[in-house]
């Protein structure tokens, strides 16, 4: 098995840096998802990885090899697309095995052919429609197929790029959860490329969130999520979003705050928050609530209620902004148009500067541990 390794790798194509100076190191055996919005350079990252796309400079390398020249057939590792092709005229078996006979060279008998196409069926649950043809599956039986056909080769590494996103919702999250599943048995690495937070978030071991060819943070799940290094993770990571207002900081023999045009908020004193400087204050709908008033709340009027069934999403404005507060449906329903105070969590503030768009650590975490 083998990890990935990006050294400075960027891609041009013409005047478009798809991917720029990327540095990763995806660990042998680990779930990595590449995370970020449409045209933002992951397909193109992935593809470097299969040998589909030439590096423009740096190095890449898989396990101790460096592919850069490297063809893709030499490369060991197998890729599922979006728009998994399957071959409509051979059953499932054949779709299956048809790696191993194209690749002449791994010289694969064919018992073994066999046994292993009915390892990879048994493991994606097909053995009942391994002589059915393509036309006879559902569409998340044919993208167990195309699964199957990847792992018949004992890659190195799996490559997946928007894997699901041809399939309904329902069928997404329970094909996240065989993926997650067949990586578990089969410890090989995968890197999978999405658009889609929930997914990167429900999968990884680790996301890359990348923004214009850049990676803007790598990360475990939750500690993306609760440490976003710089706005544009903030942004991403999370639905609804987290809430973010402009302010500036106030030093006092009280205290440090956070003064917005719509309301103060106490922050830990840090020797980053000078007196006067300009900062992003962000929190989470999670880490809002509505409340009693008081010299601390930021105050805004309700514009709408979400009702999502297990909970309720409350939109306010608030000030030249607008702030989503996360509440439970044993909380008192507001209603449209209600002035409310929102009280923001202390644990849950999270601070930005407006320039750099870099997260400001202001001290401990609440582990105590420094940040
Ligand atoms: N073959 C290509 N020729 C020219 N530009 C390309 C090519 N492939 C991708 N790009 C450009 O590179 C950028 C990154 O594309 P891509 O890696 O496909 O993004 P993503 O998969 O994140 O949506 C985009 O601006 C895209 O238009
Ligand atoms: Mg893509």
């Amino acid at each position: 098995m083998s990890g990935v390794t990006f050294d400075g790798v960027t891609k041009q194509f013409g005047d478009t840096v798809a991917v720029d100076h990327l540095s990763l190191d995806i660990a042998d055996g680990e779930f990595m998802v590449f995370l970020g919005p449409s045209g933002c350079g992951k397909s193109t990252a992935l593809r470097m990885i299969a040998g589909l796309e030439e590096i423009t400079s740096g190095i890449l390398s898989i396990g101790e090899r460096v592919v850069n020249h490297v063809p893709p057939r030499d490369r060991d590792i197998a890729m599922v697309f979006q728009s998994y092709a399957l071959y409509p005229h051979m059953t499932v078996a054949k779709n299956i095995e048809s790696p191993l006979v194209a690749n002449k060279a791994a010289r694969v008998s064919s018992e073994e052919r066999t046994a292993r196409v009915r390892e990879a069926a048994a493991i994606l649950d097909l053995e009942k429609y391994l002589d059915r043809k393509p036309g006879e599956l559902s569409g998340g039986q044919r993208q167990r197929v195309a699964l199957a056909r990847a792992i018949v080769r004992r890659p190195e590494v799996f490559l997946m790029d928007e894997p699901l996103s041809n399939l309904d919702a329902k069928l997404r999250t329970q094909t996240r959860l065989e993926l997650v599943g067949l990586h578990r048995r089969l410890g090989t690495t995968f890197v999978y490329v999405t658009h889609d937070q929930v997914e990167a978030m429900t999968m990884a071991d680790r996301i890359a969130i990348i923004s214009d060819g850049r990676l803007q943070q790598v990360g475990a799940p939750q500690a993306v999520y609760e440490k976003p290094r710089n706005l544009f993770v903030a942004g991403f990571i999370g639905s609804p979003p987290m809430n973010t207002v402009a302010g500036q900081v106030a030093v006092t023999e009280g205290g440090t705050w956070v003064r917005t045009p719509a309301g103060t908020v106490a922050v830990p004193a840090s020797p980053e928050l000078s007196d006067g400087r300009e900062v992003v204050l962000g929190v989470r709908p999670e880490h809002l609530s509505i409340g009693a008033d008081t010299p601390t709340a930021l105050r805004g009027q309700v514009e709408n209620v979400e009702l999502m069934g297990h909970e309720r999403h409350v939109l306010c404005t608030v000030g030249e902004s607008r702030m989503v507060v996360r509440q439970s449906n044993h909380d008192a329903t507001p209603s449209i148009g209600d002035q409310v105070a929102l009280i923001a969590e202390s644990t849950g503030l999270h601070l930005f500067d407006p320039v750099s768009t870099e997260r400001i650590e202001t001290g401990p975490t609440e582990s105590g541990l420094p940040a």
